[in-house]
């Protein structure tokens, strides 16, 4: 038995049954006893390269032999770090974009939250102090992330929030939304949405929902902000959720696929309006007095500076529009299939979803799937309980999606007739 403390894992079940995995290569992975594994869901949603990809560890490892961090704290700064910023901003969808880096999702969304109340506080309005987020929303695990979490059994066991200024709202519902601007308006800092919802089990929104919260936020006079950890960087075919569904943000949260997760990096990219109190218009005492350790980490700079040559040169998000109806087509092909109640893609993402009433019989049906799943050769998880997920590297291949799906196939069939 290892010492290892593994994250969101029953350990009395875990500690004697580790998957310990070697090495990568494309979307294959291996574990020490050589077994090879489709990875359906590039790791947890990042690695869209793919793996092994060799000129990014040239790059970091060249990076590190000349200085592999420093501190970007006051004035200080590294070239990579700066490279990075400007990279991203020209990519942002928003005017005259900054970037505020952490080292992944959580420190983005625990920056975003902390920097909304701090604009608002500058302005003369400290009473906009609330955050709402969606039902099914997952918004990383650190104190804001856990308090705006709308997967219950996340936040569930500490007693309460972390932090009570939090409200939830139902995950299309703009009606509500509209309904508790109207009345709460003057106590609400910003709204917090991922453009697609991702663990929480893969939900597109509907037509014009990103047009009405759009519309809500400005009428309200409330900040946007588009959680792009897993739809930043193209799994939506697009650089950003936000370009894909019209979303006009004023901050937007990324991490994961920046890098492809070669090095961990994150943070936010902050629009024209909430950076003018700090950076052009300074109101006394504008200082945001926040920051991480690995903010704006050199090495991780250029794992991600490396990453996205690497999604511009080989046209990665064209590729993910031409895989887009395949991924579709191919899960499709586990409609009607055992235990299935409902098949959802959008991008390259898919979700199986299983039948409610024997998920109620056996809460951990979702998990017994995926654990068959890898026993059929193909690396998957559970998301929210109730489905299994199909998030691939930007570099797979029809013949592998179609390997991926027949895994998944034979494992509904092993579960079912257990
Ligand atoms: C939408 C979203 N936000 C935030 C996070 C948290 O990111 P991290 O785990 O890097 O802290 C995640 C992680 O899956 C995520 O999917």
């Amino acid at each position: 038995m290892s010492s290892l403390w593994h994250p969101f894992a029953d350990m009395h079940s875990v500690a004697n049954a580790e998957l310990i995995i070697r090495s990568g290569k494309g979307v294959v992975i291996t574990d020490v006893h050589g077994r090879d594994y489709l990875d359906a869901t590039a790791s947890l949603w990042y690695c869209n390269v793919g793996y092994g990809r060799q000129e990014i560890a040239d790059r970091v490892a060249a990076q590190m032999t000349q200085l592999h961090a420093y501190s970007n704290f006051g004035a200080f700064a590294t070239e990579a770090t700066i490279q990075l910023a400007d990279r991203l901003a020209a990519l942002s969808p928003m005017e005259d974009t900054v970037v505020f880096f952490g080292a992944g999702g959580s420190d983005a969304v625990d920056t975003a939250a902390k920097l909304a109340r701090r604009y608002w506080d500058l302005l003369g309005k400290p009473g906009k102090r609330v955050i709402v987020s969606r039902e099914h929303g997952y918004h990383g695990m650190h104190g804001w992330g856990t308090s705006l979490a709308g997967i219950p059994g996340n936040k569930a066991g500490y007693g309460g929030a972390f932090i009570d200024e939090v409200i939830h709202v139902g995950v299309g519902d703009t009606e509500g939304l509209g309904a508790l601007f109207e009345q709460r308006g003057h106590e609400i800092a910003a709204f917090i949405g991922e453009p697609v919802i991702g663990a929480g089990g893969v939900i597109a929104p509907e037509p014009h929902y990103w047009a009405e919260v759009n519309r809500l936020c400005r009428e309200h006079d409330i900040l946007l902000i588009a959680d792009e950890v897993i739809c930043g960087f193209g799994r939506m075919g697009e650089w950003f959720g936000s370009i894909a569904y019209g979303i006009q943000p004023d901050m937007m949260t990324f991490a994961k696929g920046v890098s492809s997760g070669y090095l961990p990096i994150g943070g936010v990219l902050v629009g024209k309006r909430v950076r003018a109190p700090f950076w052009d218009d300074p109101v006394p005492g504008g200082v945001f007095k926040h920051g991480y350790t690995y903010s704006g980490h050199a090495a991780s700079a250029v794992a991600a500076l490396a990453n996205l040559d690497i999604v511009e040169r080989e046209d990665l998000i064209g590729r993910v529009r031409t895989m887009t109806p395949i991924l579709d087509r191919a899960l499709r092909r586990l409609e009607g299939a055992p235990l299935v109640s409902e098949i959802r893609t959008v991008g390259l993402t898919g979700a199986v979803a299983f039948r409610p009433d024997l998920l109620a019989a056996d809460p951990a049906l979702a998990d017994k799937v995926a654990a068959a799943c890898i026993r059929h050769g193909v690396a998957t998880r559970s998301i929210r309980g109730h489905a299994i997920q199909l998030s691939p590297a930007f570099v797979i291949t029809e013949a592998e999606l179609d390997a991926i799906v027949d895994g998944f196939g034979r494992a509904l069939v092993e579960v079912a007739g257990a």
